[in-house]
């Protein structure tokens, strides 16, 4: 049977790690994958982390199963943290999930049973896994303008003239901030025109939140999500620890719903809960363990908030710092709207030839599509990738 098998594609993100790992050039700079780095280009535990992980090797007496939607409290606090003085607090439900990947695919699930022609709109250009897990869900698939190459923000015209034309069996996929890849997130007035779209034209808001705290706070990032919650009927919500309590190896998400009542959600999360048993049956225990023992403790929760708020401060002076050295050194201002996106991405507007070539010359690994990870910079290496951007552009 396997001799009829394709022969398989590459994942863009994750092969460019292995790739990475095995040049042996000293001066090579990983700006592939979206991990945060110290400037010792490191990516250490995090200070709460390491206080709850004592906790619960203290306080944990078993291994036994928790049970399909993992950790209760920890699904409280994630919908806490995004939805917390909302009118959806009343009508949300949650399921713990393996990653905000597996968040997507258990909602992916959901909508196919419970709307089997769903079509789902993803922004052009979306994170690399949002079109293959939503077709892997049997989801048909459609883009949205979202970018604009000339002015390297969101072209808001075009992107609230296409989704005009989403309808009620429609799905539409935003990026809750942060967007991925290309940091250029939509504003607050945005988000209201679309969530009045959403009730004018009946489609269904599904906001994917894997960065909240990486762009301009853990509040403020969640501003819009907040607003839509409490104006539309029905929300789908996907959000990740892998990068705020950067428990990436923990595979640590949530799946949320928000429904027209409390049924609905009790229906939906029921649905997800057999959707989970087919699949993995329960999302892995201890990054949730982590989380919940941060979050129920002020003190430990504290310590967190800053840590987040450091690492956001971080990302704003490498962004500062790079376009510096390209004004300063290389006497270029063509580049300066890397300050003004957000989160860990930006997007270039380098051709896949020039991304390559940003590898093959100088080690520099950025996605094919003109991604970079600016978490993955150091400031030692900021003359360096100044200086290869000037000379592949
Ligand atoms: C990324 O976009 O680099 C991360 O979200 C990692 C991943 O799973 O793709």
């Amino acid at each position: 049977m396997f001799s009829k098998l394709p022969t398989p594609t590459l994942d863009p993100i994750l092969s460019l790690s292995v790739a990475y790992r095995n040049d042996p050039r000293p001066e090579k700079v990983d700006l592939g994958i979206g991990v945060y780095k110290n400037s010792e280009g490191e990516t250490p535990i995090m200070q709460a982390i390491l206080k709850a992980q004592d906790i619960v090797v203290e306080t944990q007496k078993t291994k036994s199963y928790v049970g399909l939607a993992g950790c209760e409290e920890f699904n409280q606090s994630m919908v806490d943290l995004l939805l917390k003085g909302t009118s959806a607090m009343d009508r949300v439900a949650a399921i713990q999930t393996p990653g905000a990947s597996g968040a997507l695919r258990m909602l992916g699930d959901l909508m196919k049973v419970a709307q089997p022609n769903t079509t789902v709109w993803i922004s052009n250009p979306s994170y690399v896994n949002h079109r293959p897990v939503m077709e892997a869900a049997g989801l048909n698939v459609k883009h949205y303008s979202y970018f604009s190459p000339k002015t390297k923000q969101v072209d808001t015209a075009r992107m609230l003239a296409d989704l005009s034309h989403a309808g009620p069996d429609d799905v539409v996929l935003l990026h809750g901030c942060c967007h991925n890849p290309t940091g250029a997130d939509i504003d607050f007035e945005s988000w209201k025109v679309i969530t009045e779209l959403a009730q004018k034209n009946g489609f269904t808001p599904f906001v994917d939140i894997a960065y909240q705290g990486f762009g301009d706070g853990l509040e403020e990032d969640a501003k819009g999500l907040r607003y839509m919650a409490d104006n539309v009927d029905e929300m789908l919500i996907t959000t990740s620890c892998s990068k705020n309590f950067g428990l990436y190896r923990e595979r640590t998400g949530a799946a949320i719903v928000v429904g027209k009542s409390v049924e609905d959600v009790t229906n939906a999360r029921g649905k997800l809960l057999t959707l989970a048993r087919a699949t993995y049956t329960m999302p892995p225990d201890h990054g949730a363990a982590l989380v919940k023992t941060i979050l129920q403790d002020q003190a430990l929760t504290a310590i967190w908030k800053q840590e987040l708020s450091e690492m956001q401060q971080r990302l704003l002076n490498l962004r500062q710092t790079l376009c510096q050295e390209l004004r300063n050194s290389h006497d270029t201002s063509q580049f300066d709207f890397i300050e003004s996106h957000k989160g860990m991405f930006t997007v270039l507007g380098f051709s896949q030839d020039q991304m390559l070539q940003l590898r093959e010359q100088y080690g520099i690994y950025g996605v094919g599509d003109g991604r970079i990870n600016i978490a993955g910079l150091t400031e030692r290496d900021i003359p360096y990738v100044a200086e290869a951007i000037v000379k592949v552009a």
